[in-house]
């Protein structure tokens, strides 16, 4: 038997299908009850500590606004004005946060630190750990996702979505919505084709897990290198930049081989490929004109902006499981 309240979410790897399923089904219940104008105050005078490393729109106002709207308080805190800038090291701030409020959540996306600071801050806090996306692992986007497609169609088996590299003007990006879809998605029946040009594998335990997770639950998962493939008779095509994140090259290398993959762009001759009622998805924010052409991200077959307006949802169907109940 699941008990949420208390529950760290930090990958949904950790969350077993049932319990997403519940998760989803609470992001659905609260999306109506918000159209409608009902009052949900399921987390009242309950405190989220927010703590940010990084810069973000959606995450942290999907956060601020829905634990509002659950009344209780999300405490906004920019890492940089805290005393983690003087040194002060997880252990300790997880153990006061967690005396102070009922959650503390995190984005800390740096390159082999990220998750680990999540991991340690699990161990000494006596509040949920909620990951608001680090290097490894973006749960919050995931969910809002699946809440996305599942919404658009219903019965997800069979259906190809191809999650896809595409090329952006920095290098600097987090593998971490591809890992995260890329594990989540064969979870519910889904055909996963994972598409980059050479030099941008995810790391072979996600690998693993995804075809395990594909095996488990009736989906499948294939890699390929060739950009129209994954285009072909796609329902929902993905394409987003990600980083090389192999450690051991020079920015210069990482930039060479970012600058020889321009024509990994999300265009309109490709969507003509797709299904014809294919959707464009897009966490958010796009390289404009790189990632995507206009006329795609703005036109008919483009759901982002449903997909970002889950984001609330999904967030406050998080904070109530893990921060609520009795
Ligand atoms: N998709 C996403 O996490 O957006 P933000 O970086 O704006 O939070």
């Amino acid at each position: 038997q699941t008990i949420f309240r208390g529950k760290d979410f930090i990958t949904l790897q950790e969350w077993t299908k049932e319990e997403i399923d519940t998760l989803l089904d609470v992001s659905f219940d609260l999306k109506r009850k918000f159209a409608m104008g009902i009052d949900t105050p399921y987390l009242k005078n309950k405190t989220a500590f927010l703590m940010f490393f990084e810069e973000s729109t959606r995450t942290r106002n999907s956060m601020e606004a829905g634990i509002a709207q659950l009344g209780g308080h999300g405490n906004y805190l920019d890492t940089s004005t805290m005393q983690i800038s003087h040194g002060e090291v997880a252990k300790d701030t997880a153990i006061i946060l967690s005396r102070f409020g009922h959650a503390i959540a995190c984005r800390n996306c740096f390159w082999g630190i990220g998750n680990k600071y999540l991991r340690e801050m699990a161990e000494w806090s006596s509040a949920p750990i909620l990951n608001l996306q680090c290097d490894l692992y973006h749960p919050m986007q995931g969910i809002a996702d699946l809440m996305t497609i599942k919404e658009k169609v219903g019965d997800t088996k069979r259906l190809k979505v191809s999650i896809i590299w595409a090329y952006a003007t920095t290098h600097k990006k987090p593998i971490s919505v591809p890992v995260t879809q890329a594990l989540l998605f064969p979870r519910y029946g889904i055909d996963v084709t994972l598409a980059y040009p050479e030099g941008y594998d995810l790391p072979d335990w996600v690998i693993k897990q995804s075809k395990e997770n594909a095996e488990k639950h009736g989906g499948t998962f294939k890699i390929t290198h060739n950009m129209e493939e994954a285009y072909r008779d796609a329902h929902v095509v993905i394409p987003k930049n990600w980083g090389s994140w192999v450690t051991n090259q020079s920015d210069e290398v990482v930039d060479d081989l970012l600058e020889s993959y321009k024509t990994w762009k999300c265009t309109e001759k490709m969507m003509s490929i797709a299904d014809k009622d294919v959707m464009y998805m897009h966490a958010l924010p796009a390289d404009r004109e790189n990632e995507v052409e206009n006329s795609v991200i703005d036109g008919p077959h483009s759901i982002i902006y449903d997909e970002a307006e889950n984001r609330l949802h999904t967030a406050k169907a998080v904070m109530t499981l893990t921060m609520g109940g009795k």
